[in-house]
């Protein structure tokens, strides 16, 4: 990351004992009444006929855990709050709301957390990807103040909720340790102790060495109070307290069109429509929004390997370093017990606008395993997309130049899962009408004067995008794209995304991206099509897998 920057329903009760088994330490006798009346809405797929996976690549998480899984929306609905998106975002508000009296219903395109929570590496920090210096210079010592609380709180209630709702999901406060590289001076260290101590994280304190005995990292800033877990397994036990409190959760329910108003409308593309008292926008990146958040950020590939290491031969912590994009080290469970998982991030890009993903896997193992020594195999390779913004800080609140009932949260700068939850508090707040200490630090409508050189160069590397309109396509003809892959392919003034499938068969749609006209580029390595203006992404048939887009490429007009 950077640092600037279907199944019949008399098989319910058997599945959802399994899932809570997966979810949760012990399961009372009425929470299963209360999934049995929850039935009609709570059931195994067979099959999805909406996307599945935000990519082709698996992480440690994917693979090690299972979510439930629920029935699309059918009929018209009507609640007090719906929440377009199942990631940690949409479902800390929902739960939180839910907790607070207010009727919600879910909805998302995928099954659950099928977007970037399920590709995140989950470290829940206050040391935030923007170090605290450039938050200060930017938002002023009380901003500062206020996003080191706010983190610090989410850990806190993510804390909460796995006791509360017992969900065992491995989640374990550790320090986190941040290092410069061999041979670098330190003078930054000190610099961000002086500001995190500023913000209010007067724990923080220099260290000889971070407790890692493959190499040195000289003196090292540590931060006490972090925290880790396993995501799907703690989102899939807040599902399942949304639905005991009497929410609703749809799947492979793609929303279409949503309007703010007297009565919040969320259409659906089947044709399906949820009325609503306000609606939060929960998408990762807004789907509802065309230019102005999206000038304030940016998207990122990042990518990550899991390694197996000896149990115990590296400290439990996180760990950082000071790269540029840098480097985010942290240990999971192994399922054997002799090992652990070494789970090691970085190398970032901006989306679309590189497609070397197995060199970026490459040079991160080689940093591994110069560091870590002791690693053997690579169980896992996977990337995901962050959303940089301008100001380092997430985007959390009423949607700019909308209905004041149309809420959204964006922007997780690296920081998605303590971001997602600070959504969930935030939000519940504005929606009840209550005041919350938070809201003008995360407003989604601020204007960060300190951040314009930033605003600017963003949107200068946008506008140089378009400039793909006029360029040749990547290959002269149909013909000449591979079996696996895709090519953007020049059709007169057109620009049409082929992809060739296994089979040798020709798969055709615009290349034009239908958020505002960027052209796609093939992600070889997920096999999909990412648009490098703001970061919207497509699988190979074209079907949108990641906003600001909400409709999927065009077919090919026959002439
Ligand atoms: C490799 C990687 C490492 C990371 N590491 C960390 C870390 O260590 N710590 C940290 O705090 N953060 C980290 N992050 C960031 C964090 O994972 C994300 O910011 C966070 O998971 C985003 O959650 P979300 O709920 O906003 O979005 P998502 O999880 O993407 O959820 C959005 C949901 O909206 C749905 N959706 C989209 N459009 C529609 C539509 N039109 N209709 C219906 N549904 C729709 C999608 O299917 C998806 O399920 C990392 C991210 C990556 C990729
Ligand atoms: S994401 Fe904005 S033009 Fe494609």
């Amino acid at each position: 990351m950077r640092r600037s920057e279907i199944v019949p329903a008399n098989r319910f009760r058997r599945n959802a004992w399994d899932r809570c088994e997966i979810g949760r330490k012990t399961i009372s006798a009425p929470w299963l009444a209360q999934c049995a009346a929850a039935e009609n809405r709570l059931s195994y797929m067979g099959e999805c006929h909406m996307k599945d996976h935000a990519g082709r690549s698996t992480s440690i998480w994917m693979a090690t855990a299972k979510l439930p899984r629920f029935s699309k929306l059918l009929t018209n609905e009507q609640a007090d709050v719906c929440i377009v998106g199942a990631g940690i975002a949409g479902l800390t508000t929902a739960y939180l709301l839910g907790r607070a009296g207010k009727s919600v219903i879910v909805l998302d395109d995928g099954p659950i957390v099928s977007g970037e929570t399920e590709r995140t590496t989950a470290h829940l920090v206050t040391a935030l990807d923007n170090q605290y210096s450039d938050l200060e210079r930017m938002h002023g010592e009380k901003g500062a103040q206020l996003a080191a609380e706010s983190h610090a709180a989410a850990i806190s209630q993510i804390e909460a909720i796995v006791r509360d709702e017992q969900i065992d999901c491995d989640f374990e406060r550790l320090y986190g340790y941040l290092f410069v590289p061999d041979g670098e001076s330190t003078d930054i260290l000190d610099k961000e102790m002086s500001a995190a101590q500023r913000a209010g994280l007067t724990d923080v304190h220099m260290v000889a060495r971070a407790p890692i005995t493959s190499f040195d990292t000289g003196r090292t800033l540590c931060f006490p109070r972090q925290a880790q877990f396993h995501p799907l397994k703690y989102l899939a036990g807040l599902a399942e307290a949304i639905i005991r409190d009497g929410g609703r959760i749809y799947t492979q329910t793609h929303a279409a069109k949503i309007e703010g108003g007297k009565s919040a409308r969320i259409e659906t593309l089947d044709g399906q429509t949820v009325t609503a008292g306000a609606v939060v926008v929960a998408t990762n990146t807004p789907v509802n929004d065309l230019l102005a958040i999206h000038t304030k950020q940016a998207a990122y590939r990042t990518f990550v390997i899991g390694a197996t290491v000896p149990a115990g031969s590296v400290s439990k912590g996180l760990y950082w370093d000071t790269t540029e994009p840098f480097h985010y080290v942290r240990l999971s469970r192994s399922s054997s017990t002799a090992n652990d998982v070494l789970i090691v991030g970085g190398e970032d890009h901006k989306t679309g606008q590189a497609d070397d993903a197995e060199a970026r896997y490459v040079r991160l193992e080689g940093w591994a395993r110069a560091h870590f020594p002791m690693m053997t195999d690579i169980e896992f390779r996977w990337s995901g997309q962050v959303l940089a913004t301008v100001d380092g800080l997430a985007f959390i609140g009423r949607n700019p130049m909308d209905e004041p009932n149309v809420y959204i949260a964006t922007g997780d700068s690296g920081n998605g899962m303590t971001h997602g939850t600070i959504a969930g508090i935030l939000l519940t707040d504005l929606i009840q009408g209550k005041d919350n200490a938070w809201s003008t630090l995360y407003d989604p409508s601020r204007k960060t004067l300190s951040a314009l050189s930033a605003f600017a160069k963003e949107n200068l590397n946008v506008a140089a995008q378009y400039a793909d309109w006029a360029t040749p396509g990547d290959v002269e003809e149909d013909v000449l794209v591979p079996p696996g892959s895709g090519a953007v392919v020049r059709r007169g003034l057109k620009k049409i995304a082929v992809y060739c499938d296994d089979a040798g068969q020709l798969h055709e749609c615009s290349a034009v991206c239908p958020h505002l006209g960027g052209i796609v580029a093939w992600n070889h390595s997920e096999k999909t099509w990412d648009c490098p203006c703001h970061g919207s992404r497509f699988d190979k048939s074209g079907k949108v897998l990641n906003g600001p887009a909400i409709s999927n490429l065009s077919p090919v007009e026959i002439p």
